[in-house]
């Protein structure tokens, strides 16, 4: 696909198969190589967009923005392929974009998979530690961030999968460094969205690798929880990248979940 100029920036995505609409919305600090397991296991029977967000992979970037910015450069990206609803996937910090997109533009979103994620906002300690995020990746680059970071995606039991970490690094170490600064202070000030689950009505989906140490199984039960029309999956032998760990189970899953929302 070429690019496409959404509200003075240029986007690269990925749009593949036919039918309603998914938009996968990547994580932190990733790019939208991320879901190429969810065009496979997708695209037989939905139209798959994955854009790269402002500013990662080969999208442009733009001197400051915050999650808002995220969120309505999607719902532009939706208008200007004229497209009016979209089921949506967000994995971690694309699940914060979700939860805003479902929050500010719920008319667009037929369902919502929520992955790896979670609806609290950063407290006091996480925002200060995003302080020294933006900070060290503006004086050293993306290659500290990637360091620090590696540890925490994955489950033990996928620690040694060397393909993985390489595939992960790749994504972490191409990242602009002045987007990851970016992003550290969007995600720092991006509110908390639980108390506007119980008014997120549409089918939902929550899932969780059993050993993710970023945004944990509690995180993921108390967003079902309170989410009114939502469930739980948890995936064994994942962290933090579930749908790249064990993509089978994950995309079975979402495959499944989708189908009962489409027809519903
Ligand atoms: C992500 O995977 O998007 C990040 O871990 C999110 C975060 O740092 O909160």
């Amino acid at each position: 696909m070429p690019p496409i100029d959404v509200r003075g920036h240029s986007l690269m995505y990925d749009d593949t198969g036919d039918g309603e609409v998914v938009l996968c919305i990547h994580g932190f600090p990733f790019n939208r190589s991320m879901w190429d397991e969810a065009r496979m296991a997708l695209a037989s029977r939905y139209r798959v967009l994955s854009p790269d967000l402002r500013g990662f992979g080969e999208s442009s970037g733009s001197d400051s923005w915050t999650l808002d910015d995220q969120a309505n450069d999607l719902i532009e990206l939706l208008d200007r392929l004229g497209i009016d609803r979209a089921a949506v996937l967000g994995l971690s910090m694309g699940g914060y974009i979700a939860l805003n997109l479902a929050r500010r533009y719920p008319e667009h979103l037929w369902a919502m998979v929520l992955i790896d994620t979670k609806a609290t906002a950063d407290n006091y300690e996480a925002k200060q530690n995003r302080l020294k995020t933006a900070e060290t990746a503006l004086r050293e680059g993306a290659a500290p961030i990637a360091a620090q970071m590696l540890p925490k995606l994955l489950s033990p039991a996928n620690a040694d999968d060397q393909r993985l970490v390489e595939r992960l690094n790749s994504m972490m170490l191409t990242t602009n460094p002045k987007t990851i600064a970016n992003a550290a202070h969007a995600m720092a000030s991006r509110p908390d969205s639980t108390q506007y689950l119980s008014t997120m009505a549409m089918p939902s989906l929550v899932i969780v690798g059993n050993d993710d140490q970023i945004t944990t199984p509690h995180d993921a039960h108390a967003m079902v929880n309170a989410l009114p029309n939502s469930s739980l999956v948890t995936i064994p032998a994942a962290g933090h990248m579930s749908v790249l760990e064990q993509p089978e189970i994950a995309y079975g899953a979402i495959r499944a979940f989708l189908e009962q929302a489409h027809n519903a």
